[in-house]
């Protein structure tokens, strides 16, 4: 992190962080941390995750700092990355964990997580998860519908417990980002409509007796850039959540995750003059602006505070390393086709997400040609770029796809029977392969 990882005042007193991630060209070449990236690809191959242990922490401290002024706890988002390797990093850290399967909740004990600081979401928990995690002893079921609630009270009075739970609010607030990843709208799936949770709770407390319930949660989106939106959802919400701490005794409010990362110049935001040299309206969302707007809403509630960021902490921690296999020139368009497919990561064909491509070697100029980046699958939506102006790289040459450390390996699948990635986390000078590379063997495993 370049040793720069203090947050000092922007222009406007505004705290800026001095370093976004750790990633930056050191004599010409591109490096995680202390680790070159060209030499990871060489000995471990292509694609490749690469994810650096220092920028996840510093994302975590940054947040959990950005909050101090209130009674709470990060709770990660395993979904963003459930890496073994990343969750351990985090649960040392003193992370809490939102999940939302029972796979999720092994992982975080796998990794030395507790599950007394596990929160668990989802609009469809089945039985065995119930009963799973109930039996482990988690902070709270975060329920999705009066279904679910009564569905809740159920297993645990035939398992003679009682359940914690929180009801999902859904505020109906526009989070004004990508329509697939906005949940906090009422033609959404998700949560239980404002006007309907006040008399919810009061049917819960009168005739569930297998719940306690214990807070309330909302989530109102993911990749939000802008604060507004959260603070419209906190706004509206805080009148509700006063009356449940009074009535029904809650002691938890999750405001849930969504803060957004850079994608766009997501490589220069690494760089502390990047964050200087823009006007404070043009800054994208920091913790530090998150915790100015919010924490003063909220911190006389008597409440705990919990969050649920993903992307956030992880986001800008990795990338995916791949190599250019060919440059085929079409008539209308130059392909730089590469070794990575949307089968390893899926962001750009699934909600258009944009992912900077760079070079692992630094280019020698600054002339660029506008090509498309795209993979081996058979799909015309197998590309990582179109039209863009990019520096030139060769077949042979590797580039690293930025950001994509969330939201990235997690949802990569075997597709055209593709073995998975590898993963590397990176500590300082230290590399190590946190999962390997499937095999051709790891493909058929449990068929017949
Ligand atoms: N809490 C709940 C209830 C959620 O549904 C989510 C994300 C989070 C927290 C974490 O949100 P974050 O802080 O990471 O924005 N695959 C998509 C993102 C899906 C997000 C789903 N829910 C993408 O690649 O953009």
């Amino acid at each position: 992190m370049g040793g720069a990882s203090s947050l000092y005042p922007g222009a406007a007193g505004v705290y800026v962080p001095a370093a976004m991630h750790g990633f930056s060209y050191k004599n010409g070449s591109l490096y995680c941390e202390d680790v070159e990236l060209a030499g990871l690809a060489e000995e471990h191959g292509t694609p490749l995750y690469v994810y650096s242990a220092a920028t996840i922490l510093d994302h975590f401290r940054k947040l959990d700092a950005a909050m101090a002024g209130v009674e709470h706890e990060v709770a990660y988002a395993v979904k963003a990355n459930s890496n073994l390797s990343v969750l351990r990093l985090l649960a040392n850290e003193g992370a809490g964990f939102d999940i939302v399967s029972g796979g999720e909740l092994f992982r975080v004990i796998k990794a030395g997580g507790d599950p007394a600081h596990c929160t668990f979401a989802g609009v469809g928990k089945t039985r065995e998860e119930i009963v799973y995690a109930l039996e482990q002893g988690i902070y709270s079921f975060n329920v999705e519908s009066e279904e679910e609630l009564r569905y809740l009270n159920q297993v645990a009075g035939e398992l003679g417990m009682v359940a914690p739970a929180a009801v999902r609010v859904n505020p109906n607030v526009d989070a004004k980002t990508h329509k697939y990843i906005s949940t906090g709208k009422s033609e959404n799936k998700f949560g239980v409509d404002f006007e309907a949770i006040d008399s919810l709770y009061d049917r819960a407390a009168a005739e569930l007796p297998h719940i306690k319930l214990r807070g309330l949660q909302m989530h109102i989106g993911s990749q939000l850039t802008s604060v507004s939106p959260f603070v419209e959802a906190v706004e509206k919400v805080l009148p509700l959540v006063k009356g449940l701490k009074e009535r029904h005794g809650i002691e938890f409010w999750s405001i849930g995750g969504g803060i957004g990362i850079v994608y766009k110049e997501s490589f220069e935001s690494g760089a502390e003059e990047w964050w200087t040299s823009k006007p404070e309206a043009e800054r994208p969302l920091t913790p530090e602006l998150y915790g100015r707007e919010i924490v003063p809403r909220i911190k006389d509630l008597g409440l705990r505070i919990l969050l649920e960021p993903g992307r956030f902490i992880v986001g800008n921690a990795g990338v995916l390393v791949t190599r250019c296999l060919y440059e085929k020139k079409g008539s209308a368009k130059t392909f730089k086709i590469v070794d990575a497919g949307m089968n390893d990561l899926i962001r750009p064909a699934l909600y258009e997400g944009h992912h900077e491509i760079v070079p692992l070697k630094a280019p020698a100029t600054a002339e660029k040609h506008v090509v498309d980046v795209v993979g081996p699958i058979c799909e015309s939506g197998d590309f990582f770029c179109q039209n863009r102006e990019l520096p030139d790289f060769q077949p042979g040459d590797h580039v690293a796809l930025m950001s994509a450390g969330a939201y990235g390996f997690v949802m990569a699948s075997n597709y055209n029977s593709r073995p998975l990635p590898a993963e590397i986390l990176v500590e300082g000078d230290t590399a190590t392969v946190v999962r390997r590379r499937q095999t051709l063997e790891d493909l058929i495993e449990g068929e017949l």
